[in-house]
């Protein structure tokens, strides 16, 4: 029986994107083929992390990341979400096989150097083959559909425009902005770091002055239109500046977290399918997010005038997509062409996220 590097396996799914490089995972490794992940989520701070399911899309992300980076070593990986886990601590069990003939998946080689671009991009319009590329990535269980021509991106670059609004009003939100970005680097382990947001330095200054009090914040936003130089560098001219736009939906209704688990699956696959294209590639997710709380009739904020927005930012997205108030949507994001970011988040190193059983009950609590 061949020998499986398990460690190795685990050392290239670290690479997965998570919502603001949160990592929402931890590895236990339980024999010399099997491996648990043990999936956490953000929403207890995080206003974005909405009923954890973009944590569940990340854990979707690692485990089909980990299933390629499998095929490296000639094996398969099998895995199954552990029945009777809390909503907020889901266990991923895995097994690994080696099978002969087995070849590495061809998108092995961009696992590391997958990443956000933030920054504006080339808009020479899509190929379609590239276009066929991405839609067959998402797999027949998924809708990908375009938004490409310069009208088109200009719609979805209002709607983005009118989504960060409600972003930067919210005070809810604050927690999370002060919270992700490491200030004045270039790389960073466990955030975003300051260089990969996509705003000169000047406003990142600013930004992070700003951030510092949400009675800032504030201020700024009542007097001094402090919403609209981060909206025009980070929303409104990345919007317009891309080759376009995407959105992925899946084809049934979502009806449960492992649903969620799956449209992960689903994105990291276009993501890397997007990378091996030679494509920059950025997640559009806010208004999908904000989408969510208006379709379950959940306030956003304790502001009423946050919530209106976001209901007409659900409204709004419904007409760019030309989609009905309850149909699903997965991901959003933005494609184009350009040298990839020079700036980029980094993860944890692998020991830091394998845990022993001790640490799991310190963890727990027990
Ligand atoms: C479910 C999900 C939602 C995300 N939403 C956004 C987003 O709305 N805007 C954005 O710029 N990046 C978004 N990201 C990208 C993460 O911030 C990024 O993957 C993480 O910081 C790690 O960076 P890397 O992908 O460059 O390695 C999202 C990632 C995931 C998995």
């Amino acid at each position: 029986m061949a020998d499986l590097d398990l460690r190795r396996i685990l050392d290239l799914g670290r690479w997965a994107p998570s919502g603001d490089n949160t990592q929402p995972w931890r590895f236990r490794m339980t024999g010399e083929r099997t491996v648990e992940v043990l999936g956490s989520d953000t929403r207890s701070w995080c206003l974005y992390d909405y009923r954890g399911i973009p944590s569940y899309m990340a854990h979707g992300a690692l485990l089909e990341t980990l299933r390629i980076a499998a095929t490296e070593q000639h094996a398969r990986m099998d895995w199954r979400l552990r029945d009777g886990c809390e909503e907020t601590a889901p266990v991923y069990e895995l097994e690994f096989e080696p099978v002969d003939g087995l070849v590495a998946d061809p998108l092995l080689p961009f696992i590391e150097s997958r990443c956000v671009q933030r920054r504006p991009m080339g808009a020479s319009p899509l190929t379609s083959a590239e276009m066929t590329a991405l839609v067959d990535a998402a797999g027949l269980d998924y809708i990908v559909d375009f938004r490409t021509s310069g009208g088109e991106r200009f719609a979805v670059a209002r709607l983005l425009w009118q989504s960060a609004r409600v972003r930067l009003i919210c005070p809810e939100a604050y927690e999370t902005h002060r919270r992700i970005i490491e200030w004045g680097a270039r790389f960073s382990k466990d955030r975003i770091p300051e260089q990969a947001v996509g705003v000169d330095s000047l406003t990142a200054r600013l930004m992070q002055w700003v951030l510092a009090d949400w009675k800032r914040v504030d201020f700024l936003n009542t007097y001094l239109a402090g919403t609209v130089m981060p909206r025009i560098q980070l929303d409104f001219i990345p919007g317009l500046a891309c080759a376009g736009h995407f959105l992925i939906r899946p084809r049934q209704p979502i009806r449960s977290s492992l649903n969620h688990v799956q449209a992960g699956m689903a994105m990291q696959r276009v993501w890397l399918s997007a990378a091996r294209l030679g494509l920059g590639f950025q997640p559009e997710m806010t208004p999908v997010i904000f989408r969510w709380y208006v379709q379950d009739g959940q306030a956003l904020s304790a502001r009423a005038p946050v919530n209106a927005a976001a209901v007409a930012v659900a409204a709004r997205f419904n007409e760019v997509w030309a989609l009905s108030a309850e149909a699903p949507a997965a991901f959003m994001g933005r494609v184009g062409r350009g040298a990839p970011p020079t700036s980029r988040s980094l993860r944890l190193d692998l020991d830091e996220l394998i845990v022993d059983d001790k640490q799991v009950r310190t963890e727990a609590g027990q």
